[in-house]
């Protein structure tokens, strides 16, 4: 990865802020998940998960010294794109004035960004692109119940966008090492946005015209999502330390996707890693799903914390269920 970038809404929403709205308090949120702000897209601001995405894209491409008609693929991965379709790769493409290379986007919520750094890395390690634009960003502000009965879920999320340039890497030991993907679709209800969609179509939920319909709103079934989450994000990191042969006290950083501050918790304490050996940033921007990964890459690498030679790992848990690793060594 040879650039870094990432964007947030300049709106910040504390907890008293949301205790405005609905029933909930900044105790609450804090014990339970860490959070203590986050950043939600001002309507009246031009933000949109492309122009956050283009903005965190231009600091990746500033920062990696290349010039942006060196890129020659982007991967985007977000669960809030622009429109229903097309997806934000080709707005990106367009807004970045590129050149009629691929887009590709990527439907994989919280572990999008880890698969998405996958399939860089296998466009790459086949030889067919040099410079892959791998992006995560998420406008969920809009899209949230802001009433009570949303509580569970709406205090949790955040918008933001982060971006990277990957590169070919010519020493091998480098770059990424590997990565782990994981599904288990069974558990597609237990967090997801039913409608609209083909199974809920607009007009259905138009006729219906139910006060209490709630589909359109995320839902989480969020006890049995934290229990899934921390089990697999300690299976998939060691799957990834074990394809490499090395043990966790090799590790300098590992980058949990910012689920919920206890579960990053748990995982650090179930691996027995110091403060600095893990990165968090949901105190600041709350649960920014595909981005959150990049985000909290791109501000450890701003803040030095990101060497060359380190084992870096990302790891992640969704909807979908999906899970999975990226093992980095800088
Ligand atoms: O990024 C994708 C993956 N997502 C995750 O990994 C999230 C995993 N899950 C979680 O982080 C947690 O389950 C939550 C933070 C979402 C919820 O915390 P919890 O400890 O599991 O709370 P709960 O849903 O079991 O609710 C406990 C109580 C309930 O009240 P009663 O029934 O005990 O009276 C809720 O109604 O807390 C209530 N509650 C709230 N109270 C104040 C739920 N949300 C709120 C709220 N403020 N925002």
């Amino acid at each position: 990865m040879i650039g870094l970038g990432h964007y947030v809404p300049e709106n910040v929403v504390t907890n008293d802020d949301l205790s405005k709205l609905i029933d909930t308090s900044d105790s609450w949120i804090q014990e339970r998940t860490g959070i203590k702000e986050r950043r939600w897209i001002d309507p009246k601001s031009d933000d949109t998960t492309s122009t956050m995405a283009v903005k965190a894209s231009k600091i990746a491409i500033k920062k990696s010294g290349l010039n942006k008609n060196d890129i020659d693929f982007i991967i985007f991965a977000t669960l809030s794109p622009d429109m229903y379709f097309p997806g934000g790769g080709v707005r990106v493409q367009d807004m970045l004035d590129l050149p009629t290379i691929g887009a590709l986007d990527v439907r994989n919520q919280c572990s999008g960004f880890v698969y998405a750094m996958s399939v860089a890395d296998q466009f790459i390690k086949t030889g067919m692109y040099k410079n892959i634009l791998v992006i995560g960003s998420e406008n969920h502000s809009g899209g949230l119940d802001k009433s009570t009965k949303g509580r569970g879920v709406t205090v949790i999320f955040g918008d933001g966008a982060g971006a990277a340039i990957v590169s070919r890497c010519e020493q091998k030991e480098k770059g990424i090492l590997s990565s782990h993907l994981h599904s288990e679709g069974k558990h597609a209800r237990e967090l997801m946005l039913d409608g609209p969609s083909t199974g809920r179509w607009v007009p259905e939920i138009i006729a219906n015209n139910d006060p209490n319909d709630q589909s359109y709103y995320p839902y989480m079934n969020g006890q049995f999502v934290f229990k899934n989450a921390v089990k697999r994000f300690i299976e998939v990191i060691n799957e990834g330390l074990e394809a490499n042969n090395l043990q966790i006290s090799d590790i300098d950083l590992l980058i949990p996707h910012q689920a919920n501050m206890r579960i990053s918790q748990f995982v650090q304490r179930k691996f027995k890693l110091s403060d600095d050996k893990v990165y968090n940033n949901i105190m600041s921007y709350g649960n920014t799903t595909a981005a959150s990964i990049i985000i909290a890459l791109s501000e450890a690498w701003e803040q030095g914390k990101v060497k060359e030679d380190d084992l870096i790992i990302l790891a992640s848990f969704g909807a979908g269920f999906t899970w999975g690793s990226v093992m980095i060594r800088w």
